[in-house]
């Protein structure tokens, strides 16, 4: 059992452990009772969240449970708001800030409305990155001062749709991705008498860091480049409709964790501003994409997993930076635009998952001394057990590994029988647990024996699928804040890694959040199942998570619940939404209802023909089955 040497304990210390005030900052903290709270805290309003669990379960809404709790999203709009604001205050700029969110980074339906009808205050506005996404967004904003921006590749349709969604209120603007497109728009425009809102995503040279590099840079997917832009222009002004180009959009890639990648961006796409204004063109908006980024590890450096700035420092850069190149031209200050998807929607959303089962590595008692039978390499594993000491830790653990590895020669070439196999491997992993406590003892770690946490490490099997719930962990090594939602009073006696349920090897969490680096291990209580379940929370999992997952071994979308606290201590349920059925996984992979219980029957027939199946029992089968087919994806409470 791999366990972690801590004598004392308080809430304070799994504060600190599991770093809560870091990348949990406004939102998360841990009660004297031990439990996760989460709530807004400016508005000092925050949710229990293991009394929330445990009254959503008894409601028969089992976990995996995705929370979403609505004052996070409504607060986070308000800081991303109150951040521009601010710097419009204070540095005095003469235009004004306008938000949109871009669906795709969470399309789910109560979310959108949520964020509308809080948003309706500041007028946010949606973007479509695509015809579906579009055809969602126009039946959400009615708000004529809103803003609709239409990204991505266009055909006529999309086109049209925009268009026409342009006469029913919002003020809808068409984002030219690619030159071919502009024809169309013009073409289009002409044919249903519509003028259109044109906006043009430029290619800037600057690009992002990290995994979403290549969104930005000359040869980038999406854009026009600087050349283009001209042919545009001119191409605009022979069509008599340069007065349409309002907007400039750019795009440096999601969660850019260096705000030097901002500047550079904010300066060549603000130049370019400049000297379209210059040229005639009556540009108003200036977009400045997305990107802003979510602090998961908390650590505030430019690490994949964090910022290095903050939502101040961001709005200042974008308004500041404006400033400077549009005062020396004379050029009037854009009304600024942003796009920040991620930056808005990943705190609202928890997943409590919940431990099925450890997974230890079986160590059987050791004797003092070999057996009289027993290889002498058996000899030597013991030798090195027994003169094990911080001195000789580096060379100790060298040898151990020789020394099993001469075993399981011996064993392959039938030298070595079973029983002193499984001693030798015994012993092996006797020294690799002393060495761990020993390695603690000293403070450091020698980098030969980094390893020996993970390969030490309890397996903890949970009720979820990573490539569900979280496929950025599996695709990106994205990293996520993992904690236990209770038991935060208590020691966490245990160092694990997280395993799902699909069959899948790389169905599991074995990367952690730490100040410092990545962790290969975390922190974790015995799961004693006379106490009840244990709960692990995933945080900060609201953005991209739920529509990239995909149903890896049928696992469906999970349970969800809305929250919001009712300001009184408490909170209110708003909306229970159901995970996917069996029934419904089936169905989207081409498998009916109907045709499957058929199927079954006509199968359990022919057994009961051929007298390998009672009438009872087949009975009993096709209750079983189609109880299944309307069951939970995820393994069910008895
Ligand atoms: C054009 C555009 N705008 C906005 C976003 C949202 O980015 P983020 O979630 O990083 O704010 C994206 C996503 O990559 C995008 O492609």
């Amino acid at each position: 059992m791999a366990r972690i040497d801590t004598n004392r304990w308080s809430v304070e210390d799994s504060v600190d452990l599991y770093g809560v005030r870091s990348w949990g900052k406004d939102f998360f903290s841990v009660n004297d009772r031990g439990h996760l709270c989460v709530g807004d805290q400016a508005t000092s309003s925050s949710i229990d969240v293991k009394d929330l669990v445990d009254e959503v379960v008894e409601r028969g809404i089992d976990a995996p449970l995705l929370v979403r709790f609505s004052d996070l999203l409504r607060a986070r709009i308000d800081h991303i708001h109150g951040a521009f604001e601010s710097a419009i205050g204070e540095y005095e700029y003469q235009g004004s800030f306008r938000g949109v969110y871009p669906i795709k980074v969470n399309q789910n339906r109560f979310l959108v409305e949520d964020l509308v009808s809080h948003g309706g205050r500041y007028h946010y506005g949606l973007e479509a990155g695509s015809k579906p996404e579009l055809l969602a967004v126009m039946s959400l904003l009615s708000d004529d001062e809103a803003l609709v921006i239409c990204n991505g590749y266009k055909d006529a349709e999309y086109i049209e749709t925009a268009l026409l969604a342009s006469r029913i209120g919002p003020k809808v603007i068409l984002v030219v991705e690619k030159p071919s497109e502009l024809p169309h728009i013009v073409s289009i425009s002409r044919r249903l008498g519509i003028r259109p809102r044109i906006g043009i995503r430029t290619r800037l040279s600057t690009r992002g860091a990290g995994h979403w590099e290549a969104s930005g840079g000359d040869r980038s997917k999406f854009g026009l480049g600087a050349r283009e832009i001209l042919e545009a222009v001119d191409y605009l002004a022979q069509e008599e409709m340069t007065d349409c180009f309002e907007l400039l959009h750019f795009h440096l890639g999601s969660q850019i964790s260096s705000i030097r990648n901002v500047k550079d961006a904010l300066r060549e796409g603000g130049w370019l501003y400049v000297n379209l204004v210059k040229k005639g063109i009556p540009l108003r908006y200036f977009d400045v994409g997305g990107g802003l980024g979510v602090d998961y590890d908390g650590s505030q450096t430019n690490f994949p997993s964090s910022m290095n700035y903050s939502l101040q420092e961001y709005a200042n850069d974008i308004v500041g930076g404006m400033m400077e190149v549009c005062d020396p031209a004379g050029v009037a200050h854009p009304i600024l635009v942003t796009e920040s998807g991620r930056a808005t929607v990943a705190h609202h959303a928890l997943l409590v998952v919940e431990v099925l089962g450890v997974g230890e590595l079986g160590v059987g008692q050791l004797p003092d001394k070999p057996p009289e039978d027993a290889p002498t390499v058996l000899g030597h594993l013991f030798d090195t057990f027994h003169g094990l000491t911080s001195k000789n830790l580096q060379e100790a653990y060298h040898d151990a590994q020789q020394y099993r590895d001469d075993c399981l020669a011996l064993f392959n070439l039938g030298l070595m029988s079973l029983d002193h196999r499984v001693l030798a491997e015994d012993i092996f992993w006797a020294i690799c647990r002393r060495s761990q406590q020993l390695v603690r003892d000293l403070g450091r770690t020698p980098p030969e024996l980094e390893g020996i946490e993970k390969a030490l490490a309890d397996t903890f099997f949970c009720n979820f699928s990573v490539f569900q719930s979280l496929p950025d962990s599996w695709a990106i090594n994205q990293l996520f804040p993992v904690l236990p939602i209770h038991r935060l009073e208590e020691k966490p006696e245990r160092l694990g890694i997280l395993a799902d349920i699909t069959c899948d090897s790389d169905g599991k969490i074995d990367s952690f959040i730490s100040p410092r680096d990545v962790r290969p291990v975390l922190e974790l209580h015995d799961q004693r199942s006379e106490e009840g379940p244990y709960y692990l929370g995933i945080a900060l999992v609201g953005a991209y998570q739920e529509i990239l997952g995909d149903l890896h071994n049928l696992f469906g979308d999970t349970n969800t619940v809305h929250v919001a606290s009712d300001g009184k201590g408490g909170y209110d349920i708003e909306h229970v939404v159901a995970g996917d059925t069996v029934r419904e996984c089936l169905r989207y992979v081409g498998y009916h209802r109907n045709d499957l219980v058929a199927g079954v029957r006509k199968a359990a027939e022919k057994a009961i023909q051929a007298g390998r199946l009672t009438r009872k029992d087949a009975r009993h089968l096709m209750q079983i089955y189609e109880r299944g087919l309307a069951g939970y994806t995820y393994l069910e409470r008895e």
